[in-house]
């Protein structure tokens, strides 16, 4: 099974438009221990020719036209493209789905409260009914894809609703169908894909223990990074994204867990554990964690 990190940074990506940071100067400016990420997808495939996307990334286009494996093979108009499963209904999961409406046929894999997401956005409508299958993903059930024979199975992580979708000033945090971790299989090996997790759980705790791969969420460095920066006013906890650090941070959750390369996915461009060069990286590291970049290759 290989995987491609098509993106590896959190929504706004890294550079952020806006985000005047000495980070973000740092990956504008070419440092090359700041390189540049986009947002979070990983592709996957068993065989090397059929792929399952796992989240649609505002920065599709790019991550495509970035990763020769993923351009046409065959005929006048293809992809190897087949699946795509989506982990929530955040914008920088679901926005890149509006890059794939040309006509090409593939299947749209989320839990029933997603796809409620999409159903509800008529611009979705884009993705030709005739061609876009869009399949409900249960919970626990394990579902062998017949485009590319790797298994998938969908399990519910503490998460909250989209941000644009949020009704109260503070949402609950929950174990729901809104956002969920992917775990995929070839029959021999499995990854977990959990870009969106708020806190490490007994059950997911169990649920990841022996896996060869975990991509899991690396948003933040501390809970409170963005307001002591002055760069926002929300902590990570109420953004829905455990932190790395800390006494109930991810480095901390994962040490009694068993995984065979332990990855991290969706760093926030205030995150110093994406420069090469901080103290920060180094304790990721010698946790036994890697950060993940654009168009890194994880074969298992
Ligand atoms: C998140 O990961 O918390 C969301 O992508 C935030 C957002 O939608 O801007
Ligand atoms: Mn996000």
């Amino acid at each position: 099974m290989i995987s491609i990190v098509l993106g590896a940074a959190a929504g706004g990506g890294f550079p952020q438009w806006n985000a005047h940071s000495p980070g973000c100067e740092r990956a504008r400016a070419g440092d090359p221990k700041a390189r540049p990420r986009s947002q979070t997808s990983l592709a996957v495939s068993g065989d090397g020719r059929n792929w399952v996307l796992l989240n649609a990334s505002p920065d599709l286009r790019q991550q495509i036209e970035a990763t020769p494996r993923l351009h046409p093979h065959e005929g006048i108009r293809s992809s190897p493209l087949r699946d795509v499963v989506l982990t929530n209904g955040d914008i920088d999961a679901i926005a890149g789905l509006l890059t794939l409406r040309e006509r090409h046929p593939f299947t749209i894999h989320a839990t029933a409260a997603v796809q409620a997401v999409l159903a509800a956005n008529p611009i979705f409508n884009a993705l030709a009914a005739d061609l876009v299958r869009r399949e409900s993903l249960r919970l626990d059930q394990p579902v062998t894809l017949a485009t590319c024979g790797l298994t998938i199975e969908g399990f519910a992580v503490p998460g909250k609703t989209p941000l644009y979708l949020e009704r109260s000033a503070v949402p609950p945090i929950g174990e729901t169908e809104e956002v969920i971790g992917v775990l995929v299989g070839d029959g021999r090996r499995r990854l977990a894909f959990v870009p969106s997790c708020a806190a490490m759980t007994d059950g997911l705790a169990r649920r990841l223990q022996g896996v060869d791969a975990v991509f899991f969420d690396g948003t933040l460095w501390q809970d409170d990074e963005l307001i002591r920066s002055g760069a926002g006013t929300k902590t990570g906890r109420r953004m829905g994204h455990m932190s790395l650090a800390g006494s109930d941070g991810v480095l901390a959750a994962f040490r009694p867990i068993d995984v065979g390369r332990k990855i991290l996915i969706h760093l926030n461009n205030s995150n110093p554990a994406l420069l090469d060069d901080s103290s920060e990286r180094a304790e990721v590291e010698a946790a036994g964690w890697e950060v993940s970049y654009d168009g890194m290759e994880v074969t298992l």
